[in-house]
């Protein structure tokens, strides 16, 4: 995408746009008439005492300051409306384009990036893609409409005022790229200023447990310093921007203004045109003003352009536009799978085993051999570098992720509560659920007592990430959203490991006798858990997995013997 290609978000209102222009230069036009009219009154009217003509051309004039001062109040509304629709267009898009970027994305930014990002930087580049435009446009015709003028009623001033006009941008222009460069750097500090406070406000039980908000406070302070100091660079170059876009043209106007005042008294100028020209030079020297500005937003519209842009630019996976598929057996294939976060490290190189249908199965392994990542591939939040993951003997990528996501219910370690009630939780895993389904799953789930205990039942606010819950609730909560839709596969990646093991032994006693038509994937440490599973998938090496029962496993496997004694569960 290129920086120019933002202004397709107000190219799209095309009408408005060209509203907005009219109003703003018939607004201009009345503006500029006023000068001429107060020549006329002095020089016409006064001059010659006659009052009618002197009092018809004050109310001319008093009406063209009305009708000008209502257009460009009407011009600021339409802005102000028009701008309020762009912010809503470009961030709902960024939104929607952040939706559809993959996971492994996400595994490499921090999310106060993108609170950022839609909060602020939108909001700004925003306003600036309908103030810039329209700004120029504005004023560069002022400024030609006021040469034109001044042409005409004085030749020598107009070549002056020419002349001079450029020599107030010399500045701005080079040190526009100076302020671009603190701007980059200012904006960068205000992201990871809100990725701090994200990550140090979502981290509050951590910080205050190991008594750290000094250190946070510090960390803080440091970081905000930082920023406080780029604030204060940037605002000596603005300061700057700002003095000598106007200094020229008001010491270059304060001499012609000298200048006509002697022409005046030399009766070589007359009064009317002496007022109109001094008025002319003022609204020349704020519409260079006015121009000045607009190449200081320019600056940082493009840092902002640039920024959002980045994001953009990031091409969401394309995935086939499928049919809907219904998994039947859910018989789960991985054949020759080649996988790796990043292709200098694989986490498989070259896995494969098979997953019968409708099992009850147990994944393990020792921490960090890939039984997560097994999962999360099943599910396609990664594409693998080589191989084929099958579902009925259908490769993953011919199913279409929609379809294939429906049809999986999965329940993490961390359960990832919204801060909702205990409803809106449960009912994330099926929008359409009915309240007998919530209470089948948070049955099955076990959770439906302790739920019915709550002072607000299924209404009860559960917190940020579920805080006012205890870790085993939680988890519950989360099995029972991973259960609602009665998936055709179901994954539990340690997702019950908070629990009390009478009640661990309860939720598996009643996903198998519940989710008859469900392959049931479990990652678990536990022997009680391991136990119960009709076979055992042991990830052994990044290209060997064992299968069998766990009595045959520890018969005929050492490795599995070993790895389960050392943790104690034989
Ligand atoms: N998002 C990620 N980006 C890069 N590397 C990752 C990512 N997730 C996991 N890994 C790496 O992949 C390997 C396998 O991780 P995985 O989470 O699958 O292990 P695991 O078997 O589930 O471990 P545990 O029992 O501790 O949960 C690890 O070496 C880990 O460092
Ligand atoms: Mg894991």
């Amino acid at each position: 995408m290129k920086n120019f290609q933002f202004y397709r978000y107000i190219l799209q209102y095309k009408g408005k746009l060209l509203f907005l222009l009219i109003i703003n230069l018939i607004s201009l036009i009345f503006t500029l008439s006023l000068p001429y009219v107060t020549k006329f009154i002095i020089d016409k009217a006064y001059k010659n005492k006659n009052i009618k003509l002197f009092v018809v051309s004050v109310v001319i004039g008093i009406i063209i300051f009305l009708v000008s001062t209502i257009l460009n109040f009407i011009g600021k509304n339409i802005s102000t409306l028009f701008k309020k629709q762009v912010i809503f267009d470009i961030t709902t898009n960024l939104f929607r384009h952040l939706q559809q970027l993959p996971l492994s994305f996400y595994d490499q930014h921090s999310s106060g990036v993108f609170v950022q990002r839609l909060n602020n930087d939108v909001r700004r580049l925003s306003e600036f893609l309908v103030e810039i435009p329209v700004g120029l446009v504005v004023n560069l015709i002022g400024l030609v409409i006021i040469f034109v003028i001044l042409f005409y009623l004085d030749l020598r001033i107009a070549l002056v005022c020419l002349v001079a006009a450029p020599l107030n941008f010399i500045y701005p222009y080079f040190s526009g790229y100076k302020l671009k460069m603190f701007l980059e750097k200012e904006m960068t500090k205000v992201q990871n200023i809100s990725k701090l406070l994200v990550d140090v406000f979502v981290q509050m039980r951590l910080v205050k447990a190991f008594n750290n908000e000094e250190i946070e406070i510090e960390r803080f302070e440091k970081n905000f310093a930082e920023r406080i100091h780029l604030e204060k660079k940037i605002g000596k170059i603005s300061n700057f921007f700002d003095l000598s876009s106007s200094f020229i043209s008001k010491v270059i106007s304060s001499i012609l203004t000298l200048y006509c005042g002697y022409l005046v008294m030399k009766k070589r100028l007359s009064l009317g045109n002496f007022s109109a020209i001094v008025l002319y030079i003022n609204h020349a020297v704020a519409k260079v003003k006015g121009i000045a500005d607009i190449v200081k937003n320019i600056s940082e519209n493009s840092v902002l352009q640039t920024r959002i842009r980045n994001i953009f630019d990031i091409e969401p996976p394309i995935y086939k536009d499928l049919n809907y598929y219904g998994i039947k057996q859910a018989k789960i294939e991985f054949k020759d799978v080649v996988f790796g976060y990043n292709s200098s490290k694989l986490i498989f190189n070259g896995i494969s085993f098979v997953i019968e249908p409708l099992s009850k199965i147990a994944l393990i392994g020792p921490s960090g051999c890939g039984k997560s990542t097994i999962l999360s591939l099943i599910l396609r939040l990664y594409e693998i570098q080589k191989g084929s993951i099958l579902i009925d003997g259908v490769d993953i990528r011919d199913i279409g992720v929609g379809s294939l996501r429906e049809q999986i219910g999965i329940a993490l370690q961390q359960p990832l509560l919204r801060d909702e009630t205990i409803a809106f939780n449960i009912l994330y895993g099926k929008k359409d659920a009915t309240k007998e389904e919530m209470i089948w799953a948070s049955k099955i789930a076990c959770a439906y007592d302790f739920i019915m205990e709550l002072k607000d039942c299924f209404d009860t606010f559960v917190g940020e990430r579920g805080v006012r819950l205890s870790e085993g609730q939680k988890q519950r909560i989360a099995l029972a959203r991973a259960i609602i839709k009665n998936p055709k596969i179901l994954i539990l990646d340690e997702a019950i490991s908070s629990v009390d093991l009478e009640t661990e032994e309860k939720i598996i006693e009643n996903i198998k006798n519940n989710l008859l038509g469900s392959t049931v994937i479990i990652v678990s440490h536990r022997l009680s858990v391991i136990k119960k599973m009709d076979l055992i998938y042991f990830l052994e090496s990044p290209k060997k997995i064992e299968v069998g029962t766990h009595q045959k496993l520890l018969l005929e496997n050492q490795k599995y013997k070993n790895f389960l004694s050392s943790k104690n569960k034989v």
